[in-house]
């Protein structure tokens, strides 16, 4: 099948199957390797960076990515050939144990799971989308919950929070804990209390009769543009952290600070809010899709990317 043919049919798929998903972006010539099958091609890139990096706080050092498109009356055929032939790249990384082959799809278009399962790859990340009115269900608010923005003096707190969310999240593979990441969270962390955007402040706190007890981090435009080609609106959110500390969960204090978040977002005038969350996370998975979120696209990966 002639690659317009099969472009033109993977997008009228994709409609169909979700209308927020974005037209598919076309490949910039000269990018990555493509791969070909009947009825399918694909684009094979791969980044590096440094142990160093503060990237690596949230990423394998070595990452392969697929993109797909798929067309013919089973799209899961060529997806299996694709596959089978991307294993050919992806075994120069058999000496790399810090890598991971990545595979991101629109979650409804779920053609190819079984394929992806069958070559060793799990459903590890999800984007969510929540489109602005979305009524979402939780506890009744919680007496004495208090929301404020994040000030200096909350550094310590803050970074104590995010370190027992990174130790959570790593048992789920969507971060690997690093050696020297306390610094390295300290410094973004004490950027992030003095960032404001479209005038409101990135980091808010929430605490109970005067203890903070958890926080959350939103992105408004200008700086949640980058979330833009994920989905078809116009004004994107990003809800980049929400996080509880231990002791509280379950009580509420979750809820206050999503609602929070959500008047925000709905202040400014956003269509739709974005977040990152791990599939096999039992705290977070429930929580997000009573807030009013529900998948958009599903990061498949294998860790580490070279199979056997
Ligand atoms: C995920 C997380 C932020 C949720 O915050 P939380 O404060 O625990 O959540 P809440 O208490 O506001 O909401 C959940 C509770 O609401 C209640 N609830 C949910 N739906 C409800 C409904 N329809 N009616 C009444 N109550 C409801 C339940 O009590 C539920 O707790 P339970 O399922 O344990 O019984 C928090 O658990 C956390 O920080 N987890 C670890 C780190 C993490 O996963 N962070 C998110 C990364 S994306």
């Amino acid at each position: 099948m002639d690659i317009d043919v099969i472009v033109a049919e993977h997008t009228k798929r994709l409609a169909a199957a979700d209308a927020l998903l974005p037209k598919p972006q076309s490949w910039a010539p000269g990018e990555g390797t493509r791969l070909s099958a009947r009825d399918g091609v694909a684009l094979a890139t791969r980044s590096r960076i440094a142990a160093g990096a503060r990237e690596a706080l949230w990423r394998p050092l070595t990452e392969y990515q697929l993109d797909v498109r798929l067309a013919g009356a089973d799209p899961g055929v060529p997806l299996g050939a694709l596959l089978a032939e991307w294993e050919e790249l992806l075994s120069e990384a058999a000496d790399e144990p810090d890598s991971a082959a990545a595979v991101t799809r629109p979650s409804r278009d779920t053609v190819g799971c079984a394929e992806l399962l069958r070559h060793g790859f799990s459903p590890t990340r999800v984007l969510a989308v929540r489109p602005a009115d979305r009524l979402g269900s939780g506890p009744p608010a919680v007496p004495g919950v208090r929301i404020r923005r994040a000030e200096p003096a909350d550094l310590n707190t803050l970074v104590r929070l995010r370190l027992e969310l990174r130790r959570y999240d790593a048992q789920f593979a969507v971060v690997t804990l690093r050696p020297g990441e306390e610094r390295v969270l300290t410094d973004a962390t004490r950027e992030l209390i003095g960032t404001v955007s479209s005038g409101v402040p990135a980091l808010w706190i929430a605490e109970l009769y005067g203890k903070p007890l958890g926080f959350v981090h939103v992105q408004l435009p200008p700086r949640s543009d980058w979330a833009g080609e994920y989905v078809a609106a116009e004004r994107v959110g990003y809800l980049a952290v929400l996080h509880v500390a231990e002791e509280a969960r379950s009580t509420g204090v979750g809820t206050a600070l999503a609602g929070h978040a959500h008047q925000l977002f709905d202040e400014e005038g956003i269509e739709a809010v974005l977040l990152h969350h791990a599939l096999a996370n039992p705290r977070s998975t429930p929580f997000w899709y009573a807030q009013g979120y529900r998948p958009l696209w599903t990061t498949w990966y294998r860790h580490p990317a070279a199979r056997g």
